[in-house]
């Protein structure tokens, strides 16, 4: 069986990599809308060998897909995902429009599967933030075997996450500063070039940022448990692809380094760095691949049921894409 599938975003930086995902993974497309906004209409895109035309959203008929990637910012898919819905298009949705509704799935495939069948309510499934979904996949193994009580945990995030216009303000900045050009600043609150700026989204009333907030509450619904306390800062440092968290975690009871690893080689989604010197990174390992990498794995030294990790994975790639993806396959598999 073969889907007709619509990409909402899809001259955008996830968009075009859901397309790549596509056609690595084979996915079983009959036909492909590429949809974005009216700028961009009539361009050309390039789909397993075909050249599609983009499609202005505002004119296409939802009811012509059974499932649809949305990935074009929050209030595009505030006014798209429940017409689609309505009209049978099942949405997997990347922004956080829908993330912490009760009645819509927040959905990490090697995490939480069985939260997918709730799709029915409103045929919507949101796909969680970038910084939570490398997170779950890390910790997952964790609390099953042990429970965790709390995470503390400061990301390491690259510009990429902010889309396009992100990157190329990076790109732009690093060259003119090298070049003793005054530097401008439009996606970031601060030169984001040779710097790094602690704040991800907006502020809120309790002085945490949203993507901080994302964390919180994304684990909570995922892992199903809100006692997990959890405690982050969210960085945006000037890397173009993949971010990089520092876990520090209490378990309810504790483990130890060599049990931990051991817990995370079997788990889906994840490559353990064993030893202490093969640490990942974002270049020399993430980047471009669909695997959590997990390294530094350490039992904390001032606390009895404290364990310590790095964590890396490629945001745009499992944060967005392959993750969407996976719900899609997931999907298929189990429900249509
Ligand atoms: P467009 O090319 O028409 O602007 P990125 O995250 O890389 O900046 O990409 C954002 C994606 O969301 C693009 O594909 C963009 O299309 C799309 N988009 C933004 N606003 C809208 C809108 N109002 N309607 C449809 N698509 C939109």
């Amino acid at each position: 069986q073969k889907f007709d599938v619509c990409i909402l975003g899809a001259t955008g930086l996830v968009g075009k990599t859901i397309m790549e995902i596509l056609e690595e993974r084979d996915f079983p497309i009959n036909k492909l809308y590429p949809l974005a906004s009216a700028r961009s209409a009539g361009e050309i895109i390039e789909f397993n060998g075909e050249n599609i035309e983009v499609i202005d959203a505002d004119t296409f008929d939802f009811s012509l897909a059974q499932i649809g990637f949305f990935s074009a910012g929050g209030s595009t898919s505030a006014k798209f995902a429940p017409i689609a819905g309505e009209a049978g298009c099942v949405v997997i949705d990347n922004t956080s429009e829908f993330r912490y509704e009760d009645d819509i799935p927040l959905v990490v495939p090697e995490v939480n599967p069985s939260a997918l069948a709730d799709y029915r309510n409103r045929n919507i499934i949101a796909n969680p933030n970038c910084s939570t979904i490398q997170m779950m996949v890390a910790l997952k193994p964790i609390q099953d075997a042990v429970g965790i009580d709390r995470i503390n945990v400061c990301t390491y995030q690259s510009v990429s996450g902010g889309g396009k216009s992100a990157m190329d303000e990076l790109a732009k900045q690093t060259a003119d500063l090298l070049s003793g050009k005054p530097v401008e600043t439009k996606n970031f609150s601060r030169q984001i070039a040779f710097n790094v700026i602690p704040q991800i989204d907006v502020f809120l009333d309790n002085g945490y940022t949203k993507e901080e907030m994302k964390m919180v509450w994304e684990t909570n619904k995922i892992l199903g448990d809100n006692s997990i306390r959890v405690n982050p800062t969210a960085v945006r440092v000037p890397v173009f692809f993949g971010h990089a968290e520092a876990l520090h975690i209490e378990t309810k009871s504790p483990i130890s380094a060599e049990e931990a690893k051991e817990l995370l080689k079997q788990a889906p989604g994840v490559v353990v760095c064993e030893n202490d010197e093969d640490f990942p990174t974002q270049i020399s390992d993430a980047s471009g691949k669909d695997d959590t990498y997990v390294g530094r794995i350490r039992e904390d030294i001032s606390h009895n049921n404290g364990l310590n990790m790095w964590i890396v994975a490629d945001n745009v790639r499992k944060g967005a894409a392959t993750n969407s993806v996976q719900i899609a396959e997931l999907l298929i598999k189990e429900h249509l």
